[in-house]
């Protein structure tokens, strides 16, 4: 009678063992058939009765060694399902659904002009040219031919590093003229894009601190009319091939002679006759053929060479652009500003 209970057991743990679990419902009626509240277990234990006394223990331990079996089973196939559903899961990817926009950086309006003109430059062979924002007198001033008592250097103007007489945030992308000059020989074709800084109050229109591009070319026999051709193809690339300009003479220190090119905006909006002062002309840079006396100061023979030079403000072209009403608005990095650039390249 004892070894019948015990084969029981045996066949109950054999069955348990033999059982294939895949998928849900499996595990459901695993689940019913062996823990449930009328498993099938259960009624091995009222056997109990039919076990001699010495075997009893015996008997006790082997069924529950039965229950842990199939509880186990149950935990461990419970587990495996779980972890087949996440997999698969994980690779049924919807590649029509819409993805998730991330929040994208975007190039600044200055950045945006500043690339346009270097591209347009560089397509007939300027080279950019990098260059210190905090320079020396020497550099900004002397070399370009701009005297000790000259009204630009004044304390009003320029921003002298705290405790120098000397070093100075540069006034204007000039001073790379001097850095190339002294460093390098003929022929010389470069465009230095950067920052400057001169001492004004800030308003709508004017900053303390803004962008130039300044162009150079030096080598023999460079006339005034190279110079007013090269204008001419960045005119026209920056503002359409139908753009018209006009040089009207000006006066620089280390240009002579000197001129401001102006191209023709138009006049027939209020907003055309407002930005264009009445006249339809917008000033876009200064320019003009380099002072002897400024190749000389360089280490550049005057009588061997001749060159021009150019340089034009970005804030002003990038606000005509972008229809920006207010210079600030370019310095102070406000992302819903900054944003509207995201589709701009
Ligand atoms: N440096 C001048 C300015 O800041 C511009 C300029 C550059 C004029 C080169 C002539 C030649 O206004």
């Amino acid at each position: 009678m004892s070894n019948s209970v015990f084969e029981k057991i045996d066949a109950m743990l054999h069955q348990i063992q033999g059982e294939t679990i895949h998928s849900a419902e499996e595990l459901e009626s695993f689940r019913i058939k062996y823990l449930g509240s009328k498993n099938t277990i259960k009624p091995l234990f009222g056997e109990i009765r039919n076990v001699p006394n010495e075997s009893k223990k015996e008997f006790g331990q082997r069924l529950n060694d039965l229950k842990k079996t199939a509880e186990e089973t149950f935990a461990k196939a419970k587990g495996e399902l779980a972890k087949v559903e996440a997999d698969s899961k994980a690779n049924n990817i919807d590649l029509t659904a819409p993805y998730a926009r991330s929040n994208k950086g975007s190039r600044h309006p200055v950045s945006l002009v500043m690339n346009r003109i270097i591209d347009i430059f560089e397509k007939i062979g300027f080279t950019v040219e990098e260059e210190r924002e905090i320079e020396d007198d020497w550099h900004n001033f002397t070399a370009m031919n701009t005297p000790e008592d000259h009204p630009a250097r004044d304390m009003q103007d320029t921003f002298y590093l705290k405790d120098s007489v000397t070093r100075l945030l540069r006034t204007h992308t000039s001073s790379v003229q001097a850095r190339v000059m002294t460093n390098t020989q003929p022929p010389i074709r470069i465009i230095a894009p950067g920052r400057v800084y001169r001492n004004e109050t800030i308003s709508a229109r004017s900053h303390c601190q803004f962008h130039q591009v300044e162009g150079l070319y030096v080598d023999k026999n460079v006339s005034f009319a190279d110079m007013k051709q090269t204008l001419l193809y960045f005119a026209r690339e920056m503002y359409g091939p139908d753009t018209k300009i006009r040089l009207r003479p000006s006066y620089f220190p280390f240009t002579e002679p000197s001129a401001e090119m102006d191209v023709y905006w138009g006049l027939e909006t209020d907003v055309d006759y407002r930005i264009t002062k009445g006249t339809g002309w917008l000033e876009i840079l200064g320019c003009g053929m380099v002072d002897p006396q400024v190749l000389d100061n360089c280490g550049i023979d005057s009588k061997e060479y001749t060159g021009f030079a150019f340089g034009m403000g970005i804030e002003r072209q990038a606000m005509l652009q972008y229809k920006i009403e207010d210079i600030r608005l370019l310095f102070e990095n406000d992302v819903r500003f900054l944003s509207q650039f995201n589709a701009a390249y």
